[in-house]
């Protein structure tokens, strides 16, 4: 395995790649790496002759300080679970000055109204501190393809948004959701969260089946009801927005349109744990 903390090695590194044509995949995460993450990986590998993966805890998408301090750093151990998948895959670890000096500020993005639904709305800032990390990452490692996970299917998006409006030269690579056998969205903020909450938060799943179930016949006044109420007869959970938008726009459907692709956007807190999900309408 290849460990780099500068862009200078890195990039030392990727030039004799690029100038052989090679192709290059990139897969940014934050580190605490989980299956979720190895599943990005593995199509990155299949598809391209090196990958490239960033472990950088950004602290420009963080609109809370608790919850940046907080999160998991593991650097050690994900540099084992990466090698486990395999040798080749190039790590870039950088330190936060390395990447934003000594002014970890974000840039301000317009992804055309994406920004300002759900997790938007919910993060003040989080889309302008994801297009800036991601910016400077393709930036560096100007990559063939990128891959994101459907599991933050507005970011994904709204990295599809960024490209096409910056006319970057990358393909951008959606992956399903990796789910454990229980059905529980793999996150590394499930580390923080005790055996037994991870046995109680499959509830998440089963009520975005439910939902999905329910929306195929009802309406969607119907369908929000029963997921609030599921969430008020469940004292595990807060439930903090479940959304039923657009694939496309991420505007919340009033009235379904025939032809039109719909997913429902959960987001709850168990244990003080926001945890995210999503699962495709149709
Ligand atoms: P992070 O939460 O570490 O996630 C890195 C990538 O892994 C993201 O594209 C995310 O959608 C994907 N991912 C996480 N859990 C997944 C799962 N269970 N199944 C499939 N994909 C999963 O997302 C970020 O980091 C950051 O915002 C980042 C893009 C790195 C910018 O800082």
């Amino acid at each position: 395995m290849f460990l780099f903390s500068t862009k200078a090695d890195l990039q030392a590194y990727l030039k004799p790649l690029r100038d052989a044509n090679k192709a290059i995949g990139l897969v940014p995460t934050m580190g605490a790496i989980h299956n979720g993450h190895l599943s990005l990986m593995a199509q990155s590998l299949n598809e391209n002759d090196c990958t490239v993966v960033s472990i950088f805890v950004n602290p420009t998408q963080f609109n809370n300080a608790d919850d940046l301090a907080k999160y998991p750093r593991t650097l050690e151990r994900d540099i084992e679970t990466i090698s486990s998948l395999s040798e080749q895959i190039v790590v870039f670890a950088p330190s936060v000055e390395e990447i934003y000096g000594d002014n970890a500020v974000a840039q301000s993005f317009d992804f055309d109204g994406l920004e300002n639904e759900m997790e938007g709305a919910s993060r003040p800032g989080h889309f302008d501190g994801v297009g800036t990390i991601v910016s400077k990452l393709f930036e560096l490692v100007l990559p063939t393809k990128a891959y994101f996970g459907e599991k933050d299917f507005q970011q994904l998006l709204i990295i599809k948004k960024l490209v096409e409006k910056k006319h970057i030269p990358v393909t951008i690579v959606g992956v399903p959701i990796f789910r454990g056998e229980d059905g529980l969205a793999m996150s590394s903020r499930n580390e923080r969260i005790s055996n037994d909450g991870l046995h109680k938060a499959t509830f998440l799943y089963e009520v975005l089946k439910q939902a999905k179930t329910l929306f195929a016949t009802e309406s969607i006044e119907k369908v929000q009801q029963f997921v609030d109420s599921e969430f008020k007869n469940n004292s595990n959970f807060e439930l903090e927005y479940f959304t039923i938008a657009s694939e496309e726009t991420l505007k919340p459907v009033i009235q379904k349109t025939e032809g039109q692709k719909y997913r429902g956007f959960l987001v709850a807190h168990i244990e003080g744990i926001r945890l995210i999900d999503n699962l495709s309408f149709n």
